[in-house]
């Protein structure tokens, strides 16, 4: 059994304007000395047990040929069939690998917006397999620490009037991360069920599985807005002189 990464980086990451006039996607933003999208594979390359990273580009991507991946090293390899949506490109990704990874080999999906991913948060997620044959696969989360408020709108002329329409118990949520790790074959199938879904967690539950949750932390935050770029780039320096 084998352990392969595969790391979508297809988006356009519209939600990123950083107000500089920046046109790259945001996985190809400097961070820390490099693109960000290199951050997640050097980590993932150096964890013994992944064999290979797969990175999934958009069939048009142009920036990563300026990129200098050679510190990945040999692990890495390249393929250019994103599709319109996050799991389509997942979706397209998988069929790709599966020409070379067995239908029950490990999985790790991690988002290339996922810059501070560690090498020992990958290694918890695999480890989390006890052998149990209930065992799914599982996800990195974290365990929601402020109180949710739904919004409730009250003017849709006037976009930022918000109000708070209900507040939801935070009692047994959490925030669902990446790496996420299925079998390849369970993951295909639940894919081509659901394929409408913001991670591959949901998939696999909505076809009735249960995935283990692996305690994470906010630092292995997503990179969604600008003010998020900021705090990963605090993270990875402070790592650099540690
Ligand atoms: O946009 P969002 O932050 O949800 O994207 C999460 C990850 O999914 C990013 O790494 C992004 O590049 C990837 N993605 C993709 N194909 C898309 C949209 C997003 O690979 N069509």
């Amino acid at each position: 059994m084998s352990y392969y990464a595969l790391v979508p980086a297809a988006g356009s990451g519209s939600r990123m304007n950083d107000g500089l006039g920046s046109s790259a996607p945001k996985q190809y933003l400097p961070l820390a000395d490099r693109p960000m999208v290199l951050h997640s594979l050097l980590t993932l390359a150096r964890v013994p047990a992944v064999e290979r990273v797969f990175l999934i580009l958009a069939p048009d991507d142009t920036n990563w040929k300026l990129c200098d991946a050679s510190a990945v090293g040999p692990k890495l390899t390249v393929l250019y069939c994103g599709g319109e949506s996050r799991s389509l490109t997942v979706r397209n990704g998988l069929e790709a690998v599966a020409k070379v990874v067995a239908a029950d080999d490990w999985i790790l999906v991690h988002d290339a917006a996922r810059p501070c991913i560690t090498v020992a948060q990958v290694e918890a997620l695999i480890q989390s397999d006890d052998g149990d044959s209930n065992f799914v696969g599982g996800l990195l989360a974290v365990p929601v620490a402020d109180t949710l408020k739904r919004a409730r709108v009250t003017n849709e002329a006037k976009p930022l009037s918000w109000w708070v329409g209900d507040t939801i118990p935070r009692d047994g949520l959490w925030q669902a991360q990446t790496p996420q790790m299925f079998r390849l074959s369970v993951l295909q199938e639940a894919l081509a069920r659901v394929p409408n879904v913001t991670d591959e967690a949901s998939a696999i539950e909505a076809i009735g599985l249960h995935p283990r949750l692996v305690e994470s932390d906010s630092m292995n935050l997503k990179v969604t807005y600008p003010c998020d770029r900021k705090l990963a780039e605090m993270i990875l320096r402070s790592r650099l002189s540690s």
